[in-house]
């Protein structure tokens, strides 16, 4: 399977910003066969089609349109040139209160629409704590996911992020995530008889990333912090993909 490894800007930069990023980081980029996404705030996407990588939201609603004040639609990303979307990520869980019944409801609306959802799940570090990690990322995969169709599935990527990893500089280790993305990789498939791009999500470094990314079922990586400098994303590209 194609490496696949998605930035993650969450709510930074400026259209500005984002243009001059593209420019220092093509040149860097010396593998060409990473599949490669940046998932940008949504004031951005349009400017950036067309720039040489795959361009994402982070977010979207459930409703085809209506009144629903300072959200968007999957049609209009759509229609900015977004051709993925990020959901479920677990600030949209945490800050704003989203529950896999919601998180299921953007992912059927996304895939209606034509975008590829990259559904985020993971457990907390109380939940790791208590044992509990497979129990919770079978009923995130089971409640998100619910009711999909194999050919529909299997427009989705998945990103395994246990929300202690995300932006605390303690990523998983390449054990312990390669053990909860077999769990999942084996849950898809027992469920839905077949496989999807699993990605791994938590402090990904230029350091971690060979390791992490030489892992059997670690199909890429969901990249927060370090996407933000085109020096650091173009480096966990040139490592972790050979
Ligand atoms: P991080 O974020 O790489 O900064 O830990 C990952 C994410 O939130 O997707």
């Amino acid at each position: 399977m194609q490496k696949k490894i998605i930035g993650n800007w969450k709510m930074h930069k400026t259209s500005v910003e984002a243009q001059k990023y593209i420019k220092t980081f093509l040149p860097l980029v010396t593998h060409a066969k990473a599949d490669i996404g940046l998932a940008v705030p949504f004031t951005m996407l349009e400017s950036l089609v067309g720039c040489g990588i795959k361009i994402g939201a982070q977010n979207m609603h459930d409703a085809e349109e209506g009144a629903f004040t300072g959200e968007i639609s999957a049609r209009m990303l759509k229609s900015a040139g977004a051709t993925f979307v990020l959901l479920g990520h677990s600030e949209r869980r945490t800050i704003f209160g989203e529950s896999n019944a919601f998180i299921h409801k953007k992912l059927v609306r996304a895939l209606l629409e034509g975008l590829a959802p990259v559904l985020c799940i993971g457990e907390t570090l109380e939940e790791r704590e208590g044992k509990k990690t497979e129990k919770v990322l079978a009923a995130q995969l089971e409640q998100c996911l619910s009711g999909l169709e194999k050919h529909a599935l299997e427009k989705c990527t998945l990103a395994y992020e246990p929300v202690w990893a995300i932006g605390t500089g303690k990523s998983a280790t390449p054990e312990i995530a390669n053990d909860a993305h077999t769990f999942v990789r084996t849950f898809i498939q027992k469920t839905w008889g077949c496989t999807l791009p699993i990605l791994y999500g938590g402090s990904v470094t230029g350091q971690n990333a060979r390791a992490l990314l030489s892992m059997k079922n670690i199909d890429g990586a969901l990249v927060g912090g370090a996407s933000l400098d085109p020096h650091s994303f173009s480096e966990i590209i040139n490592q972790g993909v050979s």
